[in-house]
């Protein structure tokens, strides 16, 4: 061989070798591209072996450009080498941390709070009685949420021990019942007057299973020509029904409110007993509503003529319907917050 054919041979050499390097597209194939580039039957190797046959004078020189393919080759894959590990790490990396076949992960559904959603039926029972709805200020004068109520002066709820009576001007006080909103209503409107009221009402109560100072409340107020107690009786039954299933007992006694005259109670049948007697309701009754036939008083302080119109009234904690239907104990657990707690009560809208 001589130089001439020497420096063809190796210039064929390189390019073919670094070809075959940059094209390998995957580990297998590069070493195989190294073999045929660099190993003992390279075209490379074949001219370093054969340089005993080149001039001596000329033999420097091919001996260097030998060695130059040699590392050119080398240095290719290594770079090759580099580029391939890298990409094959991407792709174990991929496929190993994430299991692209795994579904994704839902945001937690919100949910309707169980008061609003108490609050939502009870409304609802009464809309669908063909009851509209009206609603009060919170912060009440005492003309309305006593007076025209027809509570006498020296009435003891009027007492700062009872009633919240904040520091601003004016003789307002917090609303201690929704019923201030039967006299905005009767002032508002012509009978016939089917309204349902809810709203949050205020008492100076200190927290306990049962009592709270800031609580809800929906009142009912029908007046009409002709309403009687029968007319009151029929309606809460249905009311009752509605909400706690049709084999609900309902039971209406004698009770006092300065508003109405006369005036009721209403309980309904234990939810955990069922009316036998048990530690929670005691004789198998659980307390849920005040009621009555609206008070002429009422009447008079609105214009309303109490000869043609007659009417009945209720108002309700909604808490307490809450705590009837899903079986709480504790009225607090409804205001502390605990999602272990709502999240089983919770509606979607
Ligand atoms: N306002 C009364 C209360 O809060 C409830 C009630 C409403 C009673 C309407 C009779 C008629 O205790």
């Amino acid at each position: 061989m001589n130089d001439v054919q020497a420096m063809e041979r190796l210039g064929e050499a390189r390019g073919q070798g670094l070809a075959a390097i940059e094209t390998a597209s995957s580990l297998e194939e590069l070493r195989a591209a190294e073999v045929a580039a660099l190993g003992r039957r390279s075209p490379v190797a074949e001219v370093q072996r054969s340089l005993g046959t080149i001039d001596l004078a000329d033999r420097p020189r091919i001996g260097r450009e030998v060695n130059r393919v040699f590392e050119d080759l080398r240095a290719a894959v290594a770079a090759r080498r580099v580029a391939l590990e890298a990409e094959a790490e991407a792709d174990v990396a991929l496929t190993d941390r994430i299991d692209v076949t795994l579904p994704g992960r839902r945001p937690p559904p919100g949910g309707l709070h169980p008061l609003t959603s108490t609050m939502r039926a009870v409304v609802d029972a009464f809309i669908s009685l063909g009851y509209r709805v009206s609603e009060g200020p919170e912060l009440e004068t005492e003309w309305y949420n006593f007076d025209a109520l027809n509570f006498p002066p020296d009435h003891p709820a009027r007492l700062t021990q009872d009633t919240l009576y904040p520091d601003v001007p004016g003789d307002l006080l917090l609303r201690t019942h929704t019923s201030p909103v039967q006299i905005r209503t009767m002032e508002a409107q012509e009978p016939p007057i089917y309204v349902v009221i809810p709203g949050r009402c205020f008492r100076r109560d200190t927290p306990d299973a049962t009592h709270l100072p800031v609580f809800q409340q929906v009142e009912i107020l029908a007046v009409d020509e002709g309403l009687s107690l029968a007319d009151m009786k029929g309606t809460l039954e249905a009311w009752a029904r509605a909400m706690f299933g049709p084999d609900q007992r309902v039971r209406i006694y004698p009770d006092y409110f300065p508003f109405v005259e006369p005036g009721a109670g209403l309980d309904v049948s234990c939810f955990l007993c069922g009316g036998r007697g048990c530690r929670v309701c005691g004789n198998g009754w659980i307390e849920l509503l005040g009621a009555g036939m609206v008070h002429p008083a009422l009447f008079e302080n609105t214009g309303i003529d109490p000869e043609r119109y007659s009417g009945f009234a209720a108002g309700l904690g909604i808490e307490r319907v809450a705590m009837l239907l899903h079986g709480v104990p504790d009225i607090r657990m409804f205001y502390e917050g605990d999602v272990r707690f709502l999240s089983q009560l919770a509606r979607s809208a």
